[in-house]
């Protein structure tokens, strides 16, 4: 497995618009709304923060909730908006939809060191399709030179059109986020796989002992739980291939 992956320091943004795909579905309180946890927020600061000082034009997107290709207003990111306005302490232009009219306006006019953020990814029936035209719609709001970071950690194990389909048309690298997250899968695997190779399958307490620490430096060091699913996937395939 190739862990390095282009990262946004590979390449030049500089007054270009970048398309970000940040993974923004926060848990909201259900009666009032309110985000009751930003860590998901907090952990694309970084990256957002990086390429504002780079001179980028920033298109920031994700999703939130399952609302299927409906729109359903209990589901909008104007919170996050607002959130995201807060922790980067500048303004944040909030498109009130995905790629309609206001989206592209705002994109068109946005200028390098600005901000906004696309209403819900999955208020567009193209999203969760992979829609060939949706990914087409959602680059074009970056323009000609546009490029795509992917950094939506919790999400890219989705082939969806803002996920993989967009990056069929535009130059697309990893944020800081997938950057730390691949190099924490990377160690703990490279270090499952030396104590594989010290074990042996007949011996009762090789699996434990290999495998628990695996997970520990997981869940200790991963941003994002939802990882655990990819890990549980590669011990599987790697158990798979041992035995
Ligand atoms: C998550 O919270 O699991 C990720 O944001 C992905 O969301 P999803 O499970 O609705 O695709
Ligand atoms: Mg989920």
């Amino acid at each position: 497995m190739n862990y390095n992956k282009k990262t946004v320091t590979d390449i030049d943004v500089k007054g270009k618009k970048v398309l970000c795909r940040c993974d923004f579905n926060v848990p909201q309180d259900k009666k009032t709304g309110a985000i009751t946890d930003d860590k998901r927020i907090r952990a694309a600061l970084p990256t957002l923060q990086y390429l504002l000082d780079q001179g980028a034009a920033v298109i920031a997107c994700s999703h939130l909730g399952k609302p299927k290709g409906e729109v359903k207003p209990e589901l909008s990111l104007a919170p996050v908006a607002k959130q995201l306005e807060e922790l980067l302490g500048k303004s944040v232009i909030f498109a009130s939809d995905v790629v309609g009219e206001d989206a592209k306006a705002k994109a068109a006019a946005l200028q390098p060191g600005q901000i906004m953020l696309l209403e819900n990814l999955r208020f567009e029936k193209g999203e969760e399709k992979n829609d060939p035209a949706f990914a087409k719609a959602l680059a074009d709001l970056a323009g000609a030179d546009g490029v795509y970071v992917s950094d939506a950690f919790g999400t890219v194990h989705r082939a969806h059109a803002s996920t993989a389909g967009v990056a069929d048309y535009l130059p697309a690298v990893s944020g800081f986020l997938i950057q730390k997250e691949l190099e924490i899968i990377g160690g703990a695997l490279a270090n499952l796989i030396e104590r594989w190779a010290r074990g042996s399958v007949t011996d009762y307490v090789y699996l434990p002992r290999a495998v628990i620490p695996f997970f520990r430096r997981i869940i200790w060091n991963a941003a994002d739980l939802s990882v655990l699913t990819g890990c549980i996937t590669a011990v599987i395939a790697l158990l798979h291939e041992k035995l």
